[in-house]
């Protein structure tokens, strides 16, 4: 079976995961909002990493720093001089196209990262032609801020220019010394935070994979330079593992180091865990060694003593930094896409038909339990109901009386709800309800009261 992006994208909106942007407004973009099964799915992945990385490490804590941040932010990290692509126009039909990208597609010489002036060499010593009019006529390479701009107040000049964060780091980074000294802990020190980022990307798309607006759960490490191979090789083995615990294969992992001319400003070794993703192996989350370079940059511009003091041996340093990244919405669409699978199966009336189940770990699942009653009934919907109130408080719980019992299994199956209860004429008489395993379909009938341990057990 391969899993398509249309697939994906059928299912996810069909099923109320993901819904394009302002769609009575004929859409927006590349921009994305996730319904009622999205943003469970969202909110289990976030709490998952949340346990994985923050609950089960004691040197790692928890930030929620703000997204529209002191300017000086940005120019101290670099952001305002170095983020961002390198653009060319045609001149002919007027589009724009980032350089890279231009050349990559047209020539397949790879030329990210490398400056402008190989940049416009490549182009014109290759003739490199418009992907619409064809014509071979350019403007020189420019660089091009990947800042989203806004203004604070009511003017709207360089004295109010702020900026949306492009990437949640900088909060750790400015607050590492408060953060510090209020949770009296010594380095190793985590700081982790989720949030929503802004890039102005030139070439979003492939969905939800790359937008202007996303999310992003990471967190910066700060260490002794002497110890960061060490953690290093710890992290991406961390990394690995909560992989697989969101149901993402190791397997489709690939670990790509990435080249010092295509590395951030920042970072002094980054390896990419990329991913293989129906449209080619992309990034999915990165590793990075961003060394002393961002606190450095905060001290040098705020004035204030960023160091931390060995209290071993009283020495004073800058802490270095490891950093692992996650894009929670990129997460969202591997998760989607891993868990895909579909089989044939025999449908009631004996015929072969085709079975789309979501295999997603039961923690991601944005149903636990579904309580269907085998049909709308004024005897068995009062029971199908009662049954619901007693799980609701202790599991996320779907109710569905609609439809035919196999259409709503389906359903279910194509939104990953692990259990199925269903609520028959019998249970008027023996009090037992028949649950419905989504990998197996094998059923099981289990007495009212034993349920809430039955689904606990099973859930574990
Ligand atoms: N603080 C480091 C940092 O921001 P990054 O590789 O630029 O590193 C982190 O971004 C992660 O965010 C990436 O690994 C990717 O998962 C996700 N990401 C980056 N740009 C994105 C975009 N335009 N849309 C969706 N996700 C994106």
């Amino acid at each position: 079976m391969k899993v398509t992006m249309q697939k994906i994208e059928s299912l996810a909106k069909q099923r109320g995961f993901i819904y394009p942007s302002s769609e009575i407004y004929g859409g927006m973009a590349n921009a994305w909002d996730y319904g009622p099964l999205g943003v469970e799915l969202k909110n289990n992945f976030k709490k998952i990493w949340w346990k994985h990385f923050v609950q089960e490490n004691a040197d790692i804590v928890g930030l929620d720093s703000a997204i529209i941040m002191n300017p000086k932010v940005w120019e101290a990290s670099g952001h305002v001089g170095e983020f961002g692509d390198i653009l060319v126009d045609c001149k002919k039909c007027k589009n724009r196209f980032r350089a890279d990208h231009l050349i990559e597609d047209a020539i397949g010489i790879d030329v990210e990262g490398k400056p402008l002036d190989v940049v416009n060499k490549t182009i014109k010593e290759n003739k490199v032609k418009c992907q619409f009019c064809k014509a071979s006529d350019w403007t020189d390479a420019r660089h091009f801020s990947g800042l989203f701009k806004t203004h604070i107040g009511v003017l709207e000049d360089k004295s109010s220019l702020a900026y949306l964060r492009p990437e949640t780091a900088q909060g750790m980074f400015v607050n590492f010394k408060q953060v510090l000294a209020s949770v009296r802990k010594r380095l190793p020190l985590g700081v982790a935070q989720i949030g929503k980022s802004f890039r102005n990307e030139i070439t979003p798309g492939n969905y939800t994979f790359r937008t202007r607006e996303f999310e992003i759960a990471e967190f910066e490490y700060f260490i002794n330079p002497k110890d960061w191979e060490q953690k290093f090789d710890y992290w991406m083995q961390e990394m690995m593992r909560f992989a697989e615990i969101i149901g993402i294969p190791k397997s489709k992992i690939h670990q790509h180091e990435i080249s010092k001319e295509k590395r951030a400003h920042y970072s002094l070794r980054t390896v990419d865990l990329e991913l293989e993703f129906p449209f080619g192996v992309k990034e999915l989350w990165g590793l990075a060694y961003r060394t002393d370079y961002d606190l450095k940059k905060h001290q040098e511009y705020s004035g204030q003593d960023l160091t931390y003091t060995d209290p071993e041996t009283g020495k004073k340093f800058i802490p270095h930094v490891i950093e692992p990244t996650f894009g929670v919405d990129r997460s969202l669409l591997a998760i989607l896409v891993s868990s895909y699978d579909e089989e044939k199966v025999k449908s009631a009336k004996g015929e072969m038909e085709t079975r789309v189940v979501m295999r997603l770990p039961k923690d991601l699942a944005p149903y636990k339990v579904a309580v269907l009653p085998l049909s709308k009934n004024p005897e068995l919907s009062p029971k199908a109901k009662e049954v619901f109130d007693l799980l609701k408080e202790k599991f996320m719980c779907d109710y569905d009386e609609t439809q035919s019992i196999g259409k709503r299994y389906r359903r279910q199956d194509e939104i990953g709800t692990p259990f199925c209860i269903t609520v028959d004429f019998d249970t008027l008489k023996d009090k037992a309800i028949t649950v419905r395993d989504r990998d197996t379909m094998k059923q099981d009938r289990v007495a009212i009261k034993d349920l809430d341990n039955y689904l606990a057990d099973k859930l574990k």
